[in-house]
Order: structure tokens, then C-alpha cells, then sequence
């Protein structure tokens, strides 16, 4: 017999007709990827698995989709984020889920996986009850499952919708908007407050710009949303970039507000007009998106009417997703106030231990929620930190005695009818980030 150290890993993991993606080295990923090899076959592991760029030599799906230059990130970008972005490829950053860096957002590919391992396909039905920037939504489409989306932030419907319509939407409008920058983002300046750089350019193209988001304008924020299509999908991607520049123009002084423009709308159109191009050549179905604001505590869902449940909560430390969003909120003319009163997190005083336990109980009406809408037999999976550090605070107890986060929600899925089936370990990394470690929960409806 051949020698272990003669065999290749972790290739040897797998059967030898399955080609790993290049790069992968987390323990979870290989989990996932094992996982992945067990439950598809045929034709569905080259369509939808996350975490092979090849089967019997034929390329996937995933690989055609991130491989090339994914992000076209601009000249003045650092080396550092250039570098993530390399690395990263077929982790992020492909399609449009590199369009807005909502704080907090999951791993694509990751989501890709675990939606693999609980059946998620066509004809399937996924319900993200807390979607932010809509990870979970557009993962789905890309697998041709049907995704419905709920967040208490406005701002998050009107992000997800929007990184959805870029998968398929004419991009004809946007590009003339970028070759038509200074009175793009001139309209958006006037419109929000913001200092203006440059006098803007009058020309036929500029008026004819001008026009276009008057009407845009009228349908995406007035909130008559896509009543024509074409206009209101133009618009509201080049919201979204102007948001975009503004939440880093309140970060770094590096750029001037225009230049980060450019930047950004040319890295959007690019990711776009990529998935684009990939997606009519392979010519496959995507799922539809439907992106709600709403109360994850009372959601507006039938009784067993979806196939599974995938979501990543707030903690009860939250970041303060109302306080960080508030220019973007302000733009879609939203009242902070009542926002404030029912995001999970932020509810519940400014004693710890108050805030902790309303967390507790808003977490139980989510899950009793998810149980509902759940039909039988069905998976639930929540990704969530340990929480130690900030956990031993309210408790008063050494962080690594408090049982973690991911425990407590746990038991209480448990106490409102869910089985537990398994959970993954995967290290959070970054010298930024105040948790080591987080967990991927799976429940089962029985
Ligand atoms: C950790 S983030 C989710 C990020 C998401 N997985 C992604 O990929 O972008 C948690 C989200 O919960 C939302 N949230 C807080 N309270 C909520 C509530 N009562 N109902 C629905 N969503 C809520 C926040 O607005 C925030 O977007």
C-alpha cells in the first residue's frame, strides 16, 4: 500500500474526480466541502457546490463565476486590500456581494455551502429573517432557489434588492452615468447636502442625465419602486455607490468625495457586468428575491411555507446599525427613531444586564418565528459568535467560564420546538474583531 505521505492533502479527502478550489485551508471549509461532496451528485455538484472548481475535469459553476478579476478595485486602493481581495476570490467579493460593505456580513461562499448541505436549490424556498445586506438572498438566486428577505432596516431591503437587480439589469443608463461622473454625483450632492467638488458639466447628456434621475428618484424613494423598471434599477445602483462614497468619505479623508465615486460605480458596474457576462454564457435560471423591511419578531409568513432558514443575528452588543447607516437612512428618508425602538440589540435600557435579557426574548420570537414559517423536516442554521468577552461582562464572569452565545441560542431553538443536529467551529481572524471564534448552528424542525 502507498505510503500517507505520498498522498496529497486534503485531496485525499475526496474522490479523485473532485478538484478542489485553490486556497481553501479552514478546517470549516473542508467540513463544508466534505459535506458538500456527500450530498450533491451528478449535475448539481458542478452547478451549485462552493467549494470545487472542477468535477471529472469539467469546471463549476462557482469557479467560472469568481475566476478572473473579480473586484476592479481602483489604482489608489492599498496593497493590503488589494491583496484580500486576491486571496479571497472565491470567497467573497464575486457577483454583486461586493457591492456596499455592510458591517457584519456573511461569507458568501460559506453561505453558498452550508445552503448546499440543507437542500437549498431550485424549486426550494430560503427565508433570511434578519438579511442585512442580503447575503443570504442573493447566494439563493445564484443556485436558482426562491429567497425571501426580512430586516427591520429599510435601508437593507432597499441594498438587497438592489445588489439583486445588478445580477440581471441593463447597464447601458449606468454606464452613461459614469462617463458622466461629475453630474452623477453633482445630482446626489445637491439632493443630500453633501459639499460639491466640482461645478458640474452642462451638456444634451448631462440634462438628459439629469432627467433620468428626477424619475428615479420619484420611484425609489418615494417608495413607488420599479414601476419602471429600467429607470428605478439605474437609480438606485447609483444610490447605492453614492452611499457608498459617503460612509467612506466619513471614515478616511484619503480621496476626495468624487474621486471615491469614480471608483466606486466603476467597481460596481465591473462586478455587474461580470456576473453578467458569466451568467448569459451558461445561460441558467436564478431564483427570485424578494427583500422585505419588516420585524423578524412578527414576520409576514404562512405556516410552513418555507423550505429553510439561514441567518446570522445582531448581538446584544450590537453594532449600532441604526447609528452607522444613519446618513444612507436619512437619504431614504426614514425616522430613526422608530428603528431604534424595534433592532434587536439596541433594545432594552442601557443597563447590561436589561439589555441582555430583552436580547434573550427578542431572540425567542425570532426563533419561534423561523419554527413557524418552517415546514417539517426542515433545517434552521444560525451563524453566531461565541460573544465571551462582552457575555462575561454582563454575567460577571470569566470570559472563558460563560457559556457562549452560540449555547444560549441554542437552548433557547431547543425551548420553542427545534432539534439540534450539528454545529461547525470556524476561527474569526483579524486583530480587530473581539470574538476568536463562531459557530454554524443546525436545528432541525422535527
Ligand atoms: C449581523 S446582521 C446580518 C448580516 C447579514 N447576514 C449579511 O450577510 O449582510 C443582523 C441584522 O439584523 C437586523 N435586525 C435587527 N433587529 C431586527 C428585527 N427586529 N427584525 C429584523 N431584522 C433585525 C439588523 O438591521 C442587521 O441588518
Amino acid at each position: 500500500m502507498e505510503h500517507p505521505l505520498t498522498q496529497a492533502f486534503p485531496s485525499c479527502l475526496f474522490p479523485d474526480n473532485l478538484t478542489l478550489i485553490p486556497g481553501l485551508r479552514e478546517v470549516y471549509e473542508l467540513h463544508l466541502a466534505w459535506l458538500e461532496a456527500e450530498t450533491l451528485t451528478g449535475a448539481a455538484l458542478v452547478e451549485q457546490a462552493a467549494y470545487f472548481c472542477a468535477v471529472d475535469g469539467r469546471p463549476t459553476r462557482h469557479f467560472l463565476t469568481c475566476v478572473g478579476e473579480t473586484l476592479k478595485l481602483p489604482d489608489f486602493s492599498s496593497a493590503r486590500l488589494k491583496s484580500f481581495f486576491k486571496t479571497n476570490s472565491f470567497r467573497t467579493g464575486y457577483a454583486t456581494h461586493g457591492l456596499f460593505p455592510y458591517r457584519g456580513k456573511f461569507h458568501p461562499q460559506m453561505v453558498r455551502g452550508i445552503l448546499n448541505v440543507i437542500g437549498v436549490g431550485p424549486g426550494k424556498t430560503v427565508l433570511d429573517p434578519m438579511m442585512g445586506s442580503g447575503t443570504v438572498l442573493i447566494e439563493a438566486a445564484l443556485l436558482g432557489a426562491d429567497a425571501v428577505g426580512v430586516d427591520i432596516s429599510p435601508f437593507c431591503a432597499f441594498m438587497t434588492e438592489t445588489k439583486a437587480s445588478g445580477l440581471t439589469m441593463s447597464l447601458e443608463r449606468s454606464e452613461g452615468a459614469l462617463a458622466n461622473v461629475e453630474t452623477t454625483f453633482d445630482y446626489f450632492a445637491r439632493r443630500y447636502g453633501v459639499a460639491l467638488p466640482v461645478p458640474a458639466r452642462q451638456s444634451a447628456a448631462a440634462d438628459d442625465l439629469r432627467q433620468v434621475m428626477e424619475e428615479g428618484a420619484d420611484y425609489v424613494v418615494s417608495g413607488r419602486r420599479f414601476r419602471e423598471r429600467g429607470t428605478a434599477e439605474t437609480y438606485a445602483l447609483l444610490l447605492l455607490a453614492f452611499l457608498d462614497t459617503m460612509g467612506y468619505t466619513q471614515r478616511s479623508q484619503r480621496k476626495p468625495p468624487l474621486e471615491q465615486f469614480r471608483g466606486i460605480l466603476e467597481r460596481y458596474l465591473h462586478c455587474c457586468r461580470k456576473f453578467q457576462r458569466v451568467h448569459n454564457a451558461q445561460g441558467f435560471d436564478l431564483g427570485q428575491v424578494d427583500a422585505r423591511q419588516g420585524d423578524a419578531r412578527r414576520l409576514d409568513l404562512a405556516e410552513a411555507s418555507v423550505d429553510a432558514v439561514l441567518f446570522s443575528p445582531p448581538y446584544s452588543f450590537a453594532i449600532d446599525y441604526a447609528e452607522n447607516d444613519a446618513f444612507h437612512l436619512t437619504a431614504l428618508g426614514v425616522d430613526r427613531a422608530n428603528l431604534d425602538d424595534s433592532m434587536i440589540g439596541l433594545r432594552g435600557g442601557s443597563r447590561l444586564a436589561d439589555k441582555y435579557a430583552c436580547y434573550l426574548d427578542d431572540m425567542g420570537q425570532v426563533l419561534r418565528e423561523c419554527h413557524r414559517v418552517l415546514r417539517n423536516g426542515c433545517h434552521c442554521v444560525i451563524v453566531v459568535g461565541t460573544n465571551s468577552n462582552q457575555l462575561s461582562k454582563v454575567l460577571k464572569q470569566p470570559a472563558d467560564q460563560v457559556t457562549g452565545l452560540h449555547k444560549v441560542l441554542r437552548d433557547v431553538a431547543e425551548s420553542v420546538g427545534f432539534s439540534f443536529s450539528a454545529e461547525i467551529p470556524r476561527a474569526i481572524k483579524g486583530i480587530a474583531n473581539t470574538m476568536r471564534e463562531e459557530y454554524i448552528v443546525f436545528l432541525k424542525k422535527k
